[in-house]
């Protein structure tokens, strides 16, 4: 398993574009099994979570292939309704294709997911929605099964908690049941709106997508689209992460930034200076960090989970005293227990940490516990003083496209070994 190698305290410098959103493409990827005829997927990062993706459509008859960013996925042939255990324990998202298979097929067989462990990371909303569409499912040893007696049917849906993946397997099994389906409460991200923005121009009628409520009327069929995917902007926050604590001036090119809505004003906060014009950030960090203050995650427009680890990474090194508040997920402080090794002060309990700045950070040997946390160790690794290894144990690889190689490419030292 590869490690990275960083050198720290280097000032980064130069101009990046932002890679496709992972969480996009992912979803995207599953609806096109709705689809008849060729889809043209472009900007989709090489990941290794995207290979999963397309070995599950592969593996249930697909065709699917990569030409550089851009994916060409036939899902005509499609030959199978079972999913097995060894791709769905790959990623959490793979769940997203039940409601694809469902919809397409009349019957889907899954195992439960696997992914990031973040506390318990339940279905229940996924099933109960599909069960309210008219779906049968059991759920046996981990196994799911299910199939729809009289097909897929609309239904109003009121999600008790705006679940992103509940949300996307609703949109994708509501736009080829019969009759119309209202989610109330749904989840607001951009890359439900995407996922919609697709379904549509392959034929789909979606509206209200990034509102509370998106209504759906269902379609007989769907045919293929060229889409391109929106820029990732976890990945944005990151890299704005990394400038800030290495004290630097970098431009990122290719962002949406009303995508960032809650993300800016923490940098802003720090100190950092943000000039943002049509797709690019001109990001100047200042020569001391500030604590961001509050940072209490929420469901989207409000401060993203994914970007709550990088940004601890940086209140690390920041002046004062950072509260962060993870209401989305039970369990994603792991990143801590590292960075306490490299020298930090914070104090955690439960879904609160509380980090106390620190003049220097130590380079330390890591080792990464899940997706966002392995990136807010190589934040934390930038600004440290010295040499950090990290043992990324995969999980870098699985939403940031050669994070090494963006970051030289802006003089950084990370090297992978
Ligand atoms: C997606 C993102 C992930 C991000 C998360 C929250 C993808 C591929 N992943 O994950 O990067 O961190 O949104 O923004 O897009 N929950 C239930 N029951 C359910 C479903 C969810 O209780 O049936 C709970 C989860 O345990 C969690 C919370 O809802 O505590 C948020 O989960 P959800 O929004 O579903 O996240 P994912 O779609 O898994």
């Amino acid at each position: 398993m590869a490690k990275l190698l960083i050198e720290g305290q280097r000032k980064l410098r130069g101009e990046v574009s932002l890679q496709g959103s992972k969480n996009s493409t992912l979803p995207i990827l599953a609806a096109t099994l709705l689809t008849e005829g060729e889809n043209v997927i472009h900007n989709c990062p090489c990941l290794s979570d995207i290979d999963v993706a397309i070995s599950i459509l592969r593996y249930l008859g697909c065709s699917a292939t990569r030409h550089g960013h851009t994916l060409l996925v036939d899902t005509c042939n499609l030959n199978d309704t079972h999913i097995p255990d060894s791709l769905m324990r790959e990623m959490r998202s793979s769940v997203i294709f039940l409601g694809a298979v469902l919809a397409r097929c009349g019957r889907a067989r899954i195992s439960l997911p696997g992914g990031c462990e973040l506390g318990p990371r339940p279905v229940d909303l996924h099933l109960d929605s599909l069960r309210k569409m008219g779906a049968v499912i059991t759920e046996h040893h981990g196994e799911i099964r299910a199939h729809t007696p009289r097909g897929l049917e609309g239904a109003r849906i009121a999600l008790a908690f705006p679940s992103v993946g509940a949300t996307e397997n609703i949109i994708i099994a509501a736009s080829l049941a019969k009759g119309t389906t209202v989610i109330t409460n749904a989840a607001r991200e951009p890359e439900i709106v995407d996922l919609a923005d697709y379904l549509n121009k392959c034929g789909a009628m979606i509206s209200g997508a990034g509102d509370g409520t998106v209504v759906i009327e269902g379609v007989e069929r769907l045919h293929g689209a060229v889409h391109n995917i929106i820029p990732d902007r976890i990945v944005a926050a990151t890299l704005m992460s990394a400038a800030a604590v290495t004290g630097s001036h970098i431009v990122i090119n290719d962002v949406i930034s009303a995508h960032l809505g809650a993300i800016i004003p923490a940098f802003e906060e720090a100190g950092c200076r943000l000039s943002v014009k049509e797709g690019r950030i001109d990001f100047k960090a200042p020569q001391k960090l500030r604590s961001p203050g509050l940072i209490r995650t929420t469901p989207y427009p409000g401060f993203p989970t994914d970007a709550q680890p990088p940004l601890m990474a940086l209140s690390l090194v920041a002046e004062g005293t950072t509260v962060f508040v993870e209401t989305v997920f039970e369990s994603r402080y792991k990143h801590i227990g590292e960075f306490l090794r490299m020298g930090a002060n914070i104090k955690s309990e439960g879904r609160v940490a509380v980090v106390e700045g620190v003049s220097k950070l130590y380079g330390s040997k890591l080792k990464a516990g899940d997706l966002r946390g392995s990136a807010a160790l190589v934040v934390a690794g930038l600004a440290a003083q010295g040499k950090t290894e990290i043992d990324t144990t995969g999980y870098l690889e699985r939403g940031y496209e050669e994070l090494d190689a963006v970051l030289s490419s802006l003089d950084g030292s990370v090297r992978k070994v």
